[in-house]
């Protein structure tokens, strides 16, 4: 089962990125990047209660793109996001913050 989600992340990421190759705007691009956070931050960045996973919905853009950037750059520690955060561009990065900043 979780072999098969990381597969569907997989494959949205697959698909966002083809798009953007072929020079077209993806309207839902902000989205798919965002559904790659959900197993572990929940859907849309609405942890799990209980789950001990960060909340992302709602957070300031700025803040969550100054926390992605730090992961990415090794200056917070952590034990899977500083990983995570460097398979991403600092433009998606962006996308992402925002998207999950306009979560209600
Ligand atoms: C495999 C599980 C997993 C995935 C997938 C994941 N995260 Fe995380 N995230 C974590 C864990 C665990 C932490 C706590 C820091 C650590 O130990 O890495 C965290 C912490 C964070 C934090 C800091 C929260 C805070 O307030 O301190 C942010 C922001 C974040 N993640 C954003 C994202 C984004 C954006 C994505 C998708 C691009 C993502 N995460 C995907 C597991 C995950």
């Amino acid at each position: 089962m979780k072999l098969l989600r990381w597969t569907t992340a997989a494959c949205l990421l697959g698909a966002a990125g083809l798009a953007h190759a072929a020079g077209q705007p993806d309207p839902n691009l902000a989205r798919n990047l965002a559904a790659t956070c959900a197993n572990c931050h929940g859907t849309n960045g609405h942890a799990v209660p209980g789950s001990g996973s960060e909340a992302l919905a709602g957070t300031d853009k700025d803040k969550l793109l100054q926390k992605l950037r730090d992961f990415r750059s090794g200056a917070k520690p952590a034990t899977i996001m500083h990983q995570i955060s460097k398979g991403y561009t600092e433009a998606q990065l962006e996308l992402v913050a925002a998207y999950f900043a306009a979560q209600k």
